[in-house]
């Protein structure tokens, strides 16, 4: 909001991708964003009086929350695990994927029984509130951070609650399915604040995105 600018923090990679992308396609672009070399962190269309920046994901609910960005572009994987005080207004429809309980297909009765067993996973929360509050299983949660499916596989927990898009990792390592948690896929969120000073513009926004969403 800081002089009339509207802020987007941008999570790094192929979601800040596809998001450029999508807003070209309702008129907004940032030149300066697309060359490759630079070493720069932020980035100014001046006409329209937009900035970006690019964060890791788990980062953008944060930098929203307290009004360093306006409006973020996240998977909804990271909004539920960050969970903080901040509107998430419009699901854009791309990086769609699953949050699931996967494992050995030997490890479906021990869910089945509700056994006490350990769970590994870079969501600790997620986990937690799928198995204490919508299961109501009590199980070990172990929080790595990355090359999930090998807990199973190297003995470290029975299950892993991970995201599966493809299904090929999974496959790949003879692990499969057994519960889905919830589906995912890249959403804007909008701080608090932002969305009452700047409402004409973020809802203006919201609208032109929309529908290249239903036209896609
Ligand atoms: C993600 C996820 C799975 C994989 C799923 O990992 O954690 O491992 O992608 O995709 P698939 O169903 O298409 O095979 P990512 O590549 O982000 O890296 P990470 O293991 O370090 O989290």
């Amino acid at each position: 909001m800081e002089n009339g600018y509207l802020t987007f923090a941008l999570g790094k990679g192929r979601l800040a991708r596809k998001t450029l992308e999508m807003f070209e396609q309702i008129g907004i672009t940032c030149e300066e964003m697309k060359d490759k070399d630079t070493r720069k962190l932020i980035f100014i269309n001046e006409e329209l009086k937009f900035k970006f920046f690019l964060a890791k994901g788990p980062d953008v609910p944060t930098y929203v929350e307290y009004g360093a960005a306006d409006i973020g572009i996240v998977g909804r994987d990271t909004i539920l695990e960050e969970s903080r005080n901040i509107y998430e207004v419009l699901d854009l429809n791309f990086g769609n994927c699953k949050m699931c309980v996967c494992g050995p297909k030997s490890a479906e009765e021990l869910l089945k029984h509700h056994e006490l067993i350990r769970v590994a996973t870079k969501y600790p929360k997620i986990a937690k509130d799928y198995f204490y509050n919508k299961k109501h299983q009590t199980v070990e949660i172990i929080k790595l951070n990355g090359s999930i499916e090998l807990a199973p596989i190297v003995g470290l927990s029975e299950v892993i609650v991970d995201i599966v898009e493809t299904g090929s990792t999974l496959k790949e390592n003879g692990l499969s399915v057994l519960e889905e948690v919830c589906p995912l896929s890249a959403r804007m969120v909008v701080n608090q604040v932002s969305m009452k000073m700047e409402n004409e513009r973020i809802t203006r926004l919201i609208t032109d995105l929309k529908s290249v969403i239903k036209a896609s």
